[in-house]
């Protein structure tokens, strides 16, 4: 489930960045950034070995982030990441296991879908607002727009694909509150600790939202 609050914190900005991140130090620099440029709400993805520690680093160390921890695959996980002070999590999919587990949670929890099918499942559980995962091999707009008939009361956060190029056409559609995406801070360009090019990826994102307020 997701509380009106948590839903509010996501959806306004309208991104959610998502971030495979290493260490602290890398945390450390991009959280700065991304406050900077007001994206308050992130998802850390569970890909990396240090992921749990970086998501308590910056739960502690930053309360004015709505942190998130992506990549959920498993109930233990979901237990994880609250122990580890996540907000929210996302998972790709939506097994009845996690479904379920994510009604029990205290934090919010966003389960991945990709058919009408799961989504009505996940609905059945009560969520309504999930993520299309992957958006864009999965038929992304034009999926989004088929479903968005039959299932008017979901709301959808397409991630998988999703970049500059294509996030305005996502945001016009009334069934997207929110994108989300590797595009703002790249796994290589995190690595290469080119913090310029993301910098300079979050003012492009800057004007390109500049239209949907
Ligand atoms: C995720 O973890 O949500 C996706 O892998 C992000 O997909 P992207 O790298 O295409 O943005």
């Amino acid at each position: 489930m997701l509380s009106a609050v948590l839903y509010q914190q996501i959806t306004r900005q309208k991104v959610l960045p998502v971030l495979v991140l290493d260490n602290n130090e890398q945390a450390r620099i991009l959280a700065d950034c991304l406050l900077e440029f007001r994206l308050n709400a992130i998802e850390i993805t569970l890909r990396t070995p240090k992921a749990l520690n970086v998501i308590e680093f910056l739960a502690t160390r930053y309360p004015e982030l709505v942190v998130g921890a992506g990549t959920i695959t498993s109930t233990e996980q979901l237990q994880d990441v609250q122990q580890s002070g996540a907000q929210f999590a996302l998972s790709p999919g939506a097994p009845e296991s996690l479904l379920q587990a994510g009604q029990r949670t205290e934090i919010g929890f966003i389960p991945g879908v990709m058919t009408p099918s799961e989504a009505m499942l996940a609905h059945s559980y009560g969520y309504s607002l999930l993520k299309l995962f992957p958006a864009e091999v999965s038929g992304g707009c034009t999926l989004l727009k088929a479903m968005g008939a039959p299932l008017p009361e979901l709301n959808f956060c397409p991630t998988g694909g999703i970049s500059v190029k294509n996030l305005a056409q996502y945001l016009t559609l009334d069934n997207v509150p929110v994108v989300g995406g590797t595009w703002l801070a790249p796994i290589d360009q995190i690595q290469q600790q080119n913090w310029q090019h993301i910098r300079d990826n979050m003012q492009q994102l800057q004007a390109i939202l500049a239209d949907f307020n």
